[in-house]
Parts: structure tokens; sequence; C-alpha cells
């Protein structure tokens, strides 16, 4: 095999997989995965708490067996890593949403269906493997709902209703590279594409000469629009009206397990656990919405002290080694999501680049478990941390949360 066909397999850390994804990808599809909102404020904390955050190690414990399984909501994950949902993974690779699902079933780790997925709920559905719808609502909602239902009936274990995105957020970029809702081409966006022909060929016209442009493949057919068309009446997203009342109906309808994404207050995390969810994902979008959002590695403890142990949190934004992981477990995390890093190595290689990211992570927990003593996710513990990351959200005490 040579690396010339594979060539992912001489990225040696997520960061090169991102410069090979930058050369790879036209301008406009690499900052609309890369980048985050305004000032990129975001962006650059959420990658400053996991640097601040340093590690305590214990030594001389054996560590020649190092067994990264752990469990969640029951059933074992090969490593504590799920990949998170991320819409748009058909203009970075072709077949990019079943790519990112077959790699996380390789993997033996969960994989987040994406509600703006331009990719058939069906076709994601039958790699197999342990899937998780993520839900937007669209304005009309017996649509969605439909599509909840579907998403049952296929096999997905968990709902995960995104919270963080009440509006659009401002990605000055996007409109400067016009790739917006609706795309819009320019000469500045053409000669993008006409420079990069890998992407062209491999991606565009693939595309062009089969489906067509990405479409929104889960509405019904009268309601797809191409991703150069305003949405039809009904089929944008509508996140604003998203209320408790709603979560509350979702939860009741939802017969598995049920997670919200985008907690970062331990106020939210509190009526969350009051609601009945399952999981809580600690997620600022990957900085991608909000810019002066708080690092949800500071966000953490405060949602921890308020659902204590009784529902497993996860976290994702920011996550690009795996000792950002083991900080991330260290402080409390059940398990982490990846959102871009996966998506750096689709781009390169498909889903044998995001089978690299996914194993480059996995050696490189399993490396800082060994430094730290730790032989399995149990002993990931609270001492291993050095320097608190910096928590100023009031805490909420888990006897003042739910009344015991
Ligand atoms: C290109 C892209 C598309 C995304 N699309 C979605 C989406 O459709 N639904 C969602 O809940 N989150 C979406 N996200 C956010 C991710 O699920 C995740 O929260 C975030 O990427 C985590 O941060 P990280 O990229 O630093 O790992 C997207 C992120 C990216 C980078």
């Amino acid at each position: 095999m040579s690396s010339e066909s594979f060539p992912t397999f001489d990225a040696f850390n997520i960061a090169e997989l991102r410069e090979r994804a930058r050369a790879r990808l036209p301008r406009g599809v690499f900052e609309y995965v890369d980048r985050g909102t305004e000032d990129e404020l975001a962006l650059a904390n959420n990658r400053a708490a996991y640097d601040r955050v340093k590690l305590v190690p214990r030594v001389l414990r054996d560590v020649s067996r190092i067994d990264q399984t752990t469990q969640l909501f029951g059933t074992p994950l090969s490593m504590p890593l799920a990949i998170g949902a991320t819409g748009g993974a058909a203009l970075i690779w072709y077949d990019g949403d079943v790519a990112l699902a077959r790699a996380a079933k390789d993997a033996g780790i969960p994989f987040m269906i994406s509600s703006a997925s331009t990719t058939p709920i069906e076709q994601i559905a039958a790699v197999g493997g342990r899937q998780w719808f993520q839900l937007y609502p669209w304005e009309n909602r017996a649509l969605s709902y439909a599509l909840v239902d579907k998403a049952y009936a296929l096999g997905c274990e968990a709902l995960v209703v995104t919270v963080d995105t009440a509006t659009q957020p401002n990605r000055e970029y996007n409109f400067r590279n016009g790739f917006g809702i609706p795309l819009r081409f320019n000469r500045r966006n053409v000669v993008d594409v006409l420079t990069h022909p890998r992407w062209l060929w491999g991606v565009l016209l693939k595309h062009l000469m089969t489906t067509g442009l990405p479409r929104q493949a889960n509405l019904p057919e009268e309601l797809r629009t191409k991703v150069t068309q305003n949405p039809q009446i009904g089929a944008a997203f509508r996140c604003d009206t998203l209320s408790w009342e709603e979560i509350r109906l979702l939860r009741r309808s939802w017969r598995g397990i049920f997670m919200i994404k985008g907690i970062v207050s331990p106020l939210d995390a509190r009526q969350a656990l009051e609601e009945g969810v399952d999981g809580l994902i600690v997620s600022n979008h990957g900085g991608r919405n909000l810019d002066s959002v708080v690092a949800t590695l500071d966000a953490l403890p405060g949602v921890l002290d308020a659902v204590g142990d009784r529902i497993p949190v996860l976290i994702d934004s920011g996550i690009r080694r795996g000792s950002d992981v083991v900080k991330a477990l260290a402080l409390g995390a059940t398990a982490a999501l990846v959102g871009r890093a996966p998506l750096y190595g689709l781009a390169v290689g498909g889903q044998a680049g995001v089978t690299r990211a996914l194993e480059l992570l996995r050696s490189e927990i399993a490396r800082v478990m060994a430094f730290c003593g730790c032989r399995n996710i149990g002993e990931i513990t609270r001492e291993l941390v050095h320097g608190a990351p910096r928590c100023e959200i009031p805490r909420v005490e888990l006897a003042d949360a739910i009344g015991d």
C-alpha cells in the first residue's frame, strides 16, 4: 500500500490531517469545517482550556496492559469516544456520511447521524453499529417528528436534541465564501473549486453525475431543495422556538436513550435532569455558534455538580489529542465526542482517513494512560489533574437541584 493511495497514513496527528485537508478542500469547504464564528474566541478558548489543564502522573504501576474499553448506557465502547453529528459531510467526501458511520462501526464507537446530513437516514442506518440520531427540528414539526420515528424504527439507540443553535450563527467567512444556505456561486468560489481538481472530480462532479447537488435528504421529495436553493416553506430548521415543553414532549415519545447536546449551564443541566434525560453532552458546537461562550472543559465541573453521578455527561468541542480525552475523563466526563477530527481525515482519505483519525486518538489515549499509570478507564480520576478548569459559573449543588 503506497502512501500515495492512502495519504492519511503519513499524518501522525490530527493537526497534520488538518493541514492535508486544507490542501485538499476548496477554501470555502475547508473554512466551513474548520473555523469558528466571529472573532473565533470560542474556538481558541476551547483549546486553551485543555492546554491549561496538566496531568500529575502516577508511576510504577505496571502499565504493560492498557484497557481503554468503557461502558456507556450499559453497552461497551472500545474507547471513550464517539463521532459527533456533522452536517455537510457529503461536501467533504462523496459518500461522507456513510464513510463516517462505517469507520465508527469498525472502531467500535457510536456515530451520531446529523439532522442536516444530505444522505438519507436509511442509507446511514444500513451501515449498522451503534447509531444516534441528532435532531434539529424543521419549522414543520410534524415532518421532524416523523423523521424521529423513522430513526427509532431504523435502530438508532439514542435521540440527541441539539439546543445550542437557537439562531443562525454569524460565520462571516461563509458569507464571504458564498457558503451559506443557499450556497451561492461567485467568482471567488468558482476559482476556488477549479483550483482543487481532486475535490472537483471526486466530490462535486461525482455528485452531479449521480444524485445531483446535495440536498436535505430526509425531507419528503417535494420539499427537498438543492444546497443552492432556499428551503421550501416549513423545511428550514427552526430552533428558535425550541423550549423545555418540546423537550418534555420528545422525551415522552422517544422510547430509547434521550440526550441533550449543547448544555454548558448547571441550571440547564439541572432542568434537563428533571425532564428525565438519560445523558447530557456539554458542548458549544465546537465554538461555531456563540463566540463568547465558556469553554466546555471549564463548564464541565459545574454541569457535573448539578447532575451528580445520576446520568453520564459527555463532552465535545476542541478535542484534538488523546490527552484531551484523558483530561475530560479525569474531570468526570464519561466519554468525549469529536466533530472536526474525523472530518479532517474524511477530507483526505474518506473512510480510511476517518479510521486514521480515530486510530491516532486511540493510540494517544493509550499512551497518555500508560504515562499516567492508568491501566483502565476507572483509574482516570480527579487526582490526575493539576490546575482546575476555570469554573466561575455559579455551581448548583445536587441537593438544591433535585430537592433531595
Ligand atoms: C462541519 C460541522 C458540521 C456540524 N454539524 C452539526 C450538526 O448538524 N448537528 C449538530 O448537533 N452539531 C453539528 N456540529 C457540531 C459537532 O457535532 C460538535 O459539537 C463539534 O464539532 C465538536 O467540536 P470539535 O469539532 O472541536 O470536535 C458540526 C460541526 C462541524 C465542524
